[in-house]
């Protein structure tokens, strides 16, 4: 099998890891890729960002499967473009790929199916907006309505920066604040049948202690030994198979990965969002696990056909990613610095590096490209033992203005369950001075 993976992150550096080891697959090609996934797969120098370029790439590479990383060429509609050439792609079409792109859709499929989650006002003006925070107080959780590029939600007590944030976009969602840890739960889905992963929590915040603003995840482990027993089973049951069958009705049905971001709140499981494509950094440490060829099972859920996938096999232990990040990141990041000890830091076993924001000058020498840079995955017979080969990996890493959490998976390797489980609503007052995804 021929497959082509779109993206050019440490997401896609897994998927491409992953579709390697796989031996169904006899041709790999990325685009645009970087300088670590070309370490494993063809590079394509043919544009791949708009659905045309994408759908022209994969007939050019006579593909066989298609795997679309990012939410925003998925929002306009690679997938479709992809399937009109008669190429089988892994990936919601524009109609579906909607319940990220727009989360007042996501909120009306949500309140169609039944799922629980936060309950919300969308409002386009400033009045709309003012009597709905005033009618949730705080802790005030404010996002944009679409693709915001990481840059769309705010929680804060901080009512002024509530209600600018309210004001900077056309329209935004204004919603009742969750307490309670996050899970992400990703299931691959073919239209009608789901298949659940492995749960795993990404780290939003920039700094230890779930402090300083939202960033795209800082890190992320696998499995939750915090997570109460059958938490898969109820959300299968009570979001993501309602989802799936909601969207089927609507005509728009969803073939591919749906990502369920949650809380687990005192008053039960509610969706902070839905996502259309594999969370970042969670991915690393999902795939990392997974020892059923990754090309078959995506192929499956591409062609309709995952009721026939065998039950998924997971190799036993853990795995921990902690996101080596720039100088400025999350706001401006530095770019252009040199990256050392990427061999030193891949020799620490049981650890190896996922590049994400990475590129190599004609020097040849790579350098950071984006503000995170590097995901150091740990693996190991449990959390703590995967951790510290993280840890050890990335202190090896050497880049100017390089910078990581230093508590990622701490709490869980306590077998505690982690921060953000206090559910008293002044410990979100605490983190809420961020705005991002
Ligand atoms: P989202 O892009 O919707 O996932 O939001 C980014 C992050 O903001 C989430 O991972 C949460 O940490 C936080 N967040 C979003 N919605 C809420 C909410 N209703 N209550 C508390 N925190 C939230
Ligand atoms: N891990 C967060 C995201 O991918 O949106």
């Amino acid at each position: 099998m021929r497959v082509l993976v779109i993206g050019s992150g440490g997401r896609e550096h897994a998927i491409v890891r992953a579709l390697a080891r796989d031996p169904a697959v006899t041709g790999l090609h990325a685009a645009p890729g970087n300088p670590g996934i070309a370490a494993l797969a063809g590079i394509s120098a043919h544009p791949a960002s708009d659905p045309a370029d994408i759908a022209a790439l994969s007939v050019k590479l006579q593909a066989d499967l298609v795997v679309i990383g990012p939410e925003a060429p998925l929002v306009a509609g690679a997938a479709d473009a992809v399937r009109a050439t008669g190429i089988v792609c892994f990936g919601p079409g524009a109609a579906a790929a909607m319940i990220e792109g727009s989360k007042t859709f996501a909120k009306d499929v949500m309140a169609e199916a039944g799922i629980p989650t936060a309950a919300s006002r969308t409002c386009v003006t400033a009045a709309e907006a003012d009597a709905a925070l005033a009618e949730f107080g705080p802790p005030y959780v404010v996002k944009d309505d679409g693709l915001a590029a990481g840059k769309g939600v705010l929680v804060t007590t901080d009512a002024t920066a509530a209600r600018a944030h309210a004001r900077s976009a056309a329209r935004v969602v204004i919603e009742e604040f969750l307490d309670g840890p996050e899970v992400s739960l990703f299931a691959v889905c073919d239209g009608t049948t789901a298949v659940p992963l492995l749960p795993a929590q990404d780290f939003k915040r920039a700094r230890d202690g779930d402090l300083g603003p939202n960033t795209g995840g800082m890190g992320a482990y696998t499995p939750l030994p915090w997570a109460p027993p059958g938490l898969t089973d109820e959300v299968m049951a009570t979001v993501v198979q309602p989802a799936v069958d909601t969207m089927r009705r609507r005509g728009t049905p969803y073939a591919g990965l749906l990502y369920a971001g949650l809380a687990l709140t005192t008053a039960g499981i509610r969706v902070v969002e839905f996502n259309a494509r594999f969370g970042d950094p969670e991915t690393q440490v999902i795939l990392d696990r997974l020892e059923t060829p990754l090309a078959g099972l995506l192929y499956a859920a591409a062609t309709g056909d995952l009721a026939r996938q065998d039950t998924l096999r997971w190799r036993p232990g853990a795995a921990v990613t902690v996101v080596v990040a720039a100088e400025g990141y999350p706001g401006r990041p530095a770019t252009g610095d040199a990256i050392g000890g990427l061999k030193q830091s891949g020799c620490v076993p049981g650890a190896y590096v996922l590049q994400a924001g990475t590129a190599a000058g004609p020097d040849g020498v790579i350098r950071s490209a984006g503000g995170r840079v590097l995901d150091i995955v740990g693996t190991g017979g449990n959390i703590e033992t995967a951790r510290a080969a993280a840890y050890e990996a990335a202190s090896r890493i050497q880049m100017r203005g390089a910078w990581w959490r230093g508590d990622i998976a701490a709490a869980a390797a306590r077998a505690a369950v982690p921060a953000g489980a206090d559910t008293s609503a002044s410990s979100g007052t605490q983190r809420g001075d961020g705005i991002g995804s």
